[in-house]
């Protein structure tokens, strides 16, 4: 048995509180990195790894990051945009996707950035609005705030808002409407450019990357008579390319194949268009490509 208590811990920075909360440490737990969080504690020691999560507010996370106290940590791309910081992005987690747009009462008769030229913007995200309508020659007075920005426009503060959207039911909720789209962002990865263990850090990736391709791809398996593989093999073309296998009829073959989860069922519904039977999809729990 490896005896790591004398070695330094490699440090991950992990949302403190909240659905992201549950959802990291589930990936993690997915990826092998498993640990158990004594109760108020701010720190947990990886059970197989010289690892140590440290549980953070999510937006001190890019910051903390630069600054050393963490090797690696998971936050919003957006809040890694917005602090400026100096990171190495390493995986785009495939969670947490929503984007951040400008937004205006829905009676408002603003029609482009533009005429906010002198307005009043609530956000959370003043860099990153700032330098989206700098881009586009507006100058604008900012409220800054961190939080209930949705409400600022109702409550007189504010003439325009930048904030998160995800489903779009806050900006119902609030009769706002979309004047345009800043940018799109989710839930990453990020690394210390300096950090303390090249190799682990490396190997957390690799883990976390199995895992995050597994959840978004299943394996297709059907049988195709011979004479429409090639159609079969355009619909599925695989990873790299497919694994086709003879079967004792000649005249028929196996295929298997990665596919989009997301796009699985229009695939089967091709391949058996075109000849397929015995159609099989099975979810992947880990993979390395
Ligand atoms: C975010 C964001 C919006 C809302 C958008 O707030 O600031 O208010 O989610 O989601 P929707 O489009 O699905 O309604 P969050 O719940 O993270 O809390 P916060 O306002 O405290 O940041």
């Amino acid at each position: 048995m490896t005896d790591h208590t004398h070695q330094r811990l490699l440090r991950i920075g992990l949302p403190s509180k909240g659905r992201l909360a549950d959802i990291s440490a589930q990936l993690l737990h997915e990826a092998g990195l498993t640990f158990r969080r004594p109760e108020r504690s701010l720190f947990a020691r990886c059970r197989d790894m010289p690892v140590e999560m440290t549980f953070l507010r999510t937006d001190d996370i890019p910051v903390l990051a630069a600054e050393g106290a963490i090797d690696m940590g998971i936050t919003g791309a957006d809040l890694v945009a917005e602090s400026g910081a100096s990171l190495i992005h390493r995986l785009d987690l495939g969670i947490g996707s929503c984007r951040l747009a400008l937004c205006v009462a829905e009676e408002s008769p603003v029609k482009e950035a533009r005429h906010l030229a002198g307005q009043r913007i609530a956000t959370s995200f003043p860099n990153i609005t700032r330098t989206w309508l700098a881009q586009r020659g507006v100058e604008a007075h900012f409220v800054e705030l961190s939080g209930s920005v949705e409400v600022m426009i109702q409550l007189g503060v504010a003439d325009a808002i930048v904030d998160l959207v995800e489903t779009g039911s806050t900006l119902a909720a609030n009769r706002l409407r979309v004047l345009d789209e800043i940018g799109r962002y989710e839930t990453v990865l990020v690394q210390n450019q300096h950090v303390r263990d090249a190799a682990l850090a490396d190997r957390i990736v690799r883990r976390l990357e199995g895992i995050v391709i597994a959840r978004s791809y299943s394996l297709l398996e059907y049988n195709i008579p011979r004479l429409g593989l090639a159609a079969a093999e355009k619909i599925t073309p695989g990873f790299n390319s497919p694994t086709v296998s003879a079967l004792e009829d000649p005249a028929w073959c196996a295929v298997r194949a990665m596919v989009r989860r997301s796009d699985a069922h229009g695939i089967i519904e091709r391949l058996e268009a075109i000849g397929a039977s015995a159609i099989v999809e099975t979810a992947i729990s880990n993979c390395r490509l």
